[in-house]
């Protein structure tokens, strides 16, 4: 199914320099498309369904969360689960803001509610980039924004980031210094790594007025790095995303964020999915976990002691693990192709399913940190295949 793109997002792609045969492509993407959404924005998504019918695998393959939403947030979805015959009958959508609004310090006016994040950031990059506007991010990162810069054949500049290390952000501004978006993801999807505010704000305050800013912050919850939503203020070039679906362990019932200026979310939304609202059961659950202060950091402090676990057996073993990881995810170096240690483990009688590795560093892959025995069933399955 294609959405139509309204007549303000057509004449807004054509001033951008695309011809009137190319908006029916561009809708594709941005509509109600499954297909077509889910190459572009879900990586994850699509390793998941690769492994779909594996029984009992160790899944540490996809960055999600190896447990549930908190107990509050169960409740809050069994309780809306019976309202489900209307739309939003306690408004439920104003008290998620209301209560996001609270914790984050912003405005209510700068918090746009999604179903996942994905979504959006597909719709960031549609409403930045163009073929005249490029993006620019660090190398490696989350892949989605490259993918949709490539569909609105929009010129992409990428630049490595050192082992270790946030992003360069001199180095990004210098790919391009003249972008429509530029993008950090922090802490970054593979690495883990944390880029700090202090780099953040020199990206911000160094590009062009004209070009967006855009913070994936979608394992900050797994650090204690300061969100970039505290440099805001009056702004109107920077967006700020969030998901529920890793530290809050709602992939599965999908729900994300964008804090920006009301006329940034206005256009995000010009060119975001059709309408089709938020499920009730989403809302009321982020509302209910949001303010789990204590539980959040007992969630992260058991990532981190089961990251940690895993970094030090490996290093003991000679295996060699990326330092500064500050998300449930670490980068290994196989030396080896790293889609080979992935088919090898997943063969083992464990079943784990490692993450994928991104062609800059062929060799190194991403594993996602699980619960104890997800990690303790990683560590033997690495014993076998590797021999240690
Ligand atoms: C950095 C980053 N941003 C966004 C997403 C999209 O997640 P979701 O659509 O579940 O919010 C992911 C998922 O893995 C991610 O890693």
């Amino acid at each position: 199914m294609t959405m139509m793109l309204d007549k303000q997002a057509k004449e807004d792609l054509i001033d951008r320099g695309y011809s009137r045969r190319q908006l029916g492509r561009i809708a594709a993407i941005l509509g109600a498309g499954a297909a077509a959404q889910s190459m572009l924005v879900a990586p994850a998504l699509a390793q998941q369904q690769a492994g779909r019918g594996i029984k009992g695998a160790v899944r540490i393959g996809a960055n999600e969360c190896w447990t549930g939403p908190f107990p509050s947030g169960v409740a809050a979805m069994a309780e809306a689960a019976q309202f489900g015959n209307w739309y939003d009958p306690d408004n439920y959508r104003g008290d998620l803001i209301k209560t996001v609004a609270a914790v984050e310090g912003l405005p209510e006016t700068h918090i746009m509610p999604w179903p996942g994040s994905g979504g959006p950031l597909v719709s960031i990059v549609a409403a930045y980039c163009s073929p005249t506007k490029g993006l620019v991010t660090a190398d490696p990162t989350f892949e989605s924004a490259w993918r949709t810069a490539a569909y609105m054949k929009a010129p992409i500049a990428k630049a490595p980031q050192a082992v270790g290390k946030g992003h360069d952000v001199k180095a990004m501004l210098a790919a391009d210094p003249n972008a429509g978006l530029y993008y950090i993801c922090s802490p970054n999807n593979p690495t883990g790594t944390v880029t700090p505010l202090a780099d953040i704000k020199w990206l911000l305050d160094n590009k062009p007025a004209d070009s967006m800013l855009l913070v994936d912050e979608a394992y900050l919850h797994f650090s204690d790095a300061t969100s970039a939503a505290t440099l805001i203020g009056a702004r109107k070039d920077i967006i700020v995303m969030r998901t529920f679906s890793k530290l809050f362990g709602m992939a599965g019932v999908r729900l994300g964020l964008t804090f920006a200026d009301p006329s940034v979310q206005e256009r995000i939304m010009l060119f975001g999915p059709a309408a089709g609202g938020l499920a009730i059961t989403a809302m009321h659950c982020g509302n209910a976990v949001y303010t789990e202060a204590a539980l959040i950091k007992a969630r992260r402090a058991e990532m981190i002691a089961n990251r940690e676990e895993t970094i030090a057996w490996l290093t003991k073993k000679g295996i060699e693990v990326h330092p500064g990881s500050q998300a449930n995810m670490f980068m290994v170096d196989w030396k080896r192709p790293a889609k080979e240690m992935q088919a090898a483990l997943l063969a083992t009688p464990e079943k784990v399913q490692i993450g994928r590795s991104w062609p800059i560093w062929p060799t190194v892959g991403r594993v996602t940190v699980g619960s104890a025995s997800d990690m303790a069933a990683f560590r033997s399955a690495v014993a076998k295949v590797m021999n240690v």
